[in-house]
């Protein structure tokens, strides 16, 4: 079974879909095959990957309302292992079509459980927001991811994130976990970094992820030409961040099949 990760925070540009392109890259590196499913209409982590989207009519909309079969909006990617189903505006239609209808937190989770023997990890890119399709996200995951920008304000909507899995794991999915809390765009010279850090790691201190993603800018270049970090600069240490988050998540997996023994 795949293991579906939610890479959520309804704080704008704090490092989800950066987060996205570099861990999937990563675990393909670690020899998992990973599924990324763009879902927000901005398209961004579909860009990241070279993706052109404007004019796509295979994408994650066509797939979630019934008017496509999954399998065939997955777009393999220039990463080997790495697959992607990309996203554009089209998504906006997505909220106010089912929201009516009995079950509208469950349509991804109903998707995707066709393919769910396909790969190690399904990557889920939430947008910006906590309505209806990070809802989704939520309710199909086994578990949320969630950035946190070492900037001003990094904490200002935390609480909402932790409000919203709540709600999902008493309401729609009694299994979501908390894969991590990843501290995001961290400057080694910044104190207001160094303060967002402790703060962080003082209240979350199990649930955030040892490593640290610098701001780099190798990051950003590699976005902006459509590939992930680790075939732009491999050795950046950007790249090496992201590849030691994958080796948490790997050993987070570890763990709890010790756990599931040894019960
Ligand atoms: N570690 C980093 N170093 C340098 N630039 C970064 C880093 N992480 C993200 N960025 C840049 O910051 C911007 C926002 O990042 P990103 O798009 O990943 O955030 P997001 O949370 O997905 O945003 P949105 O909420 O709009 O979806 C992008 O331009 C990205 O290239
Ligand atoms: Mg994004």
């Amino acid at each position: 079974m795949s293991r579906v990760i939610s890479i959520v925070n309804q704080k704008g540009g704090v490092g989800k879909t950066t987060t996205a392109i570099n861990l999937a890259s990563s675990l393909a590196y670690l020899k998992k095959k990973v599924l990324i499913i763009d879902f927000d209409a901005q398209g961004n982590s579909s860009h990241g990957y070279g993706i052109d989207i404007s004019l796509l009519s295979k994408t994650i909309y066509e797939a979630i309302t019934g008017r496509m079969d999954i399998n065939n909006v997955i777009k393999k990617t220039l990463v080997k292992n790495v697959d992607l189903i990309p996203a554009n505006l089209r998504l906006t239609n997505f909220e106010s079509e089912v929201s009516g209808t009995n079950e509208p937190f469950a349509y991804l989770r109903k998707t995707i459980k066709k393919i769910n023997k396909k790969y190690d990890y399904i990557l889920i890119d939430c947008p910006p927001s906590l309505g209806l399709l990070s809802i989704n996200a939520l309710t199909a995951s086994d578990s949320a991811l969630i950035p946190v920008q070492c900037e001003y304000f990094a904490m200002e909507g935390l609480a909402q994130v932790l409000a919203t899995i709540k709600k999902v794991q008493s309401s729609y999915n009694h299994d979501l976990e908390i894969e991590g809390f990843l501290l995001t765009m961290y400057e080694m010279r910044s104190t207001l970094g160094k303060e967002v850090i402790s703060q962080i790691r003082g209240l979350f201190k199990e649930n955030t992820f040892n490593v640290e993603i610098p701001r780099n800018l190798s990051i950003s270049e590699a976005c902006g030409k459509g590939i992930p970090v680790s075939l732009y600069k491999p050795t950046s240490a950007g790249s090496r961040a992201y590849l030691q988050l994958a080796k948490e998540i790997l050993e987070n997996a570890r763990i709890r099949e010790q756990n599931n023994h040894s019960n």
